[in-house]
């Protein structure tokens, strides 16, 4: 316990000095680009941001709720739904909706739910290749029936996560009718959305599937936290709506799913997959941004930013980045620009080696808000938002000129690579921006509480 405490303690107040400070004027650094502040810069790509997702909702040449995954259709062809990507997106857009200012911009938000829900029952009831688990759908609604790594089981614990969420909105306002109607109702066979994405995780958890990058089956930490959220979260509605024996069932299975969770500690990190049955075998390390992005999308009581676990692992993948990449060593006044994991071969066109990529950057900047969110000092917090700042400054520094966002940073030039406009991406400026928000908050909140006892 002693020894689990120390750690705690020293990676908390030691690993923002590790890094370097930004003393970025001095530093040579690519002629084109221009360095913002993080806040400034932060604020005007949310905006963009929200503009990059109703655009990428239901476009052009797609059906009511088709969540494209970016615009391009060639090298990498990605004008498709991918379940995951969709997901993670309309749970930004349930906190859009009930962030918004305006009754016409809730209104909006609302809309697109509504296309989604009506989308991802037609998704459910389609003859897939592999039942719930089809991570792509057309932009016709059609199932993809391409060879793909399948099944991949993240994606309707996510989808559920968000609709969930969007649920008790809906009966904190008294619309318990429109609840039961579309999306959740306890009759089995499932006639809703959310059951029977409940229904397809609470039966499906144990078996091997493909990760979220679509590249190894096993059992990922990455899929484990998504599918036990969406339970946890699933029971909660389920008793809200008077249907106590599947929240007991949902409760059961999110239990025996943390047994699972905690066997992927090796000692040194949180490795991402456990029993590798199929698909890419050159992971090594098994040390991979996706175990990040679990504690960000499928909070956990004990896999959050306190978690000494999750912190090493943090601290281990940002070492490996920073010396990893090309771009890394050639501008080490910005934080370092994280990849999905150090093996990758993936590049967007070509498999000779991946590229830092920038939702897992960005990751990065979200998690140590998070950890300046619950810092008990001023000073403490203030050096985990600035380095926070520096990811997304990372982000900034090889950003289009115009704000937007591919998928990748090319290692060698920095250049922004692979599928452009990425709607990941957008969702991930937001809850990285929040993040930051909340960060401030909590800064401000001590320093109250400082004057208080003085
Ligand atoms: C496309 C997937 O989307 C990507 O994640 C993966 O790296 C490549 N295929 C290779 O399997
Ligand atoms: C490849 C990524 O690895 C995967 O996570 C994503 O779902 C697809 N691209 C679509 O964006």
């Amino acid at each position: 316990m002693q020894k689990f405490k120390l750690f705690y303690l020293s990676i908390f107040t030691a690993l923002p000095f590790v890094f370097s400070s930004p003393a970025l004027a001095a530093k040579p650094r690519l002629e084109r680009h221009t360095l913002y502040a993080a806040d400034t810069w932060l604020a005007s790509e949310a905006e963009l941001s929200k503009r990059k997702i109703q655009e990428n909702i239901t476009a052009a040449g797609t059906v009511p709720g088709v969540v494209i995954a970016s615009p391009q259709r060639a090298n990498p062809d990605y004008f498709r739904h991918w379940v995951r990507d969709a997901g993670l997106v309309m749970k930004v857009v349930v906190k859009l909706a009930e962030r918004a200012s305006t009754m016409a911009e809730k209104n909006y938000w609302e809309a697109r739910l509504v296309d989604y829900v009506v989308f991802s029952r037609q998704n459910q009831l389609s003859r897939t290749l592999v039942g719930l688990g089809e991570p792509i759908f057309e932009v016709t609604g059609a199932p993809f029936l391409g060879p793909w790594g399948r099944p991949q089981n993240d994606g309707p614990a996510l989808r559920a996560v968000a609709l969930i969420e969007w649920a008790h909105t809906l009966l904190d306002r008294g619309q318990e009718t429109t609840v039961r109607e579309w999306l959740y109702d306890s009759t089995l066979p499932a006639q809703t959305v959310i059951k029977a994405d409940l229904e397809y995780v609470s039966n499906h958890w144990r078996e091997s599937n493909f990760d979220l990058w679509e590249e190894v089956k096993g059992d990922h930490f990455f899929t484990r936290m998504a599918q036990r959220k969406a339970l946890v979260d699933g029971a909660v509605l389920a008793d809200r709506l008077k249907d106590p024996a599947a929240a007991a069932w949902y409760r059961l299975q999110a239990s025996l799913l943390d047994q699972e969770l905690s066997k992927h500690w090796n000692g040194n990190f949180i490795t991402a997959t456990l029993n590798r049955t199929e698909g890419a075998d050159y992971k090594h390390s098994g040390l991979d941004v996706a175990v990040i992005l679990g504690v960000l999308r499928a909070p956990h009581n004990i896999y959050n930013a306190q978690n000494p676990q999750v912190q090493q692992t943090f601290v281990k993948l940002v070492q490996q980045f920073a010396k990893f990449y090309p771009i890394n060593t050639r501008f080490p006044e910005l934080a370092p620009a994280l990849g999905r994991y150090t093996e990758d071969l993936y590049g967007g066109t070509h498999f000779n080696g991946g590229n830092p990529w920038v939702l897992t950057t960005l990751a990065a900047a979200e998690l140590c808000y998070q950890f300046a969110a619950h810092s008990s000092s001023v000073s403490l917090a203030e050096s985990w938002v600035a380095r926070g700042d520096a990811f997304v400054q990372r982000t900034q520094f090889h950003a289009n000129a115009d704000g937007s966002l591919s998928e990748q940073m090319d290692r060698e030039s920095g250049y922004m690579t692979s599928a452009r406009d990425l709607t990941w991406n957008y969702a991930a400026i937001l809850t990285a921006s929040w993040a930051r928000e909340l960060s401030l908050q909590n800064i401000k909140l001590i320093k109250y509480n400082n004057k208080k006892r003085n």
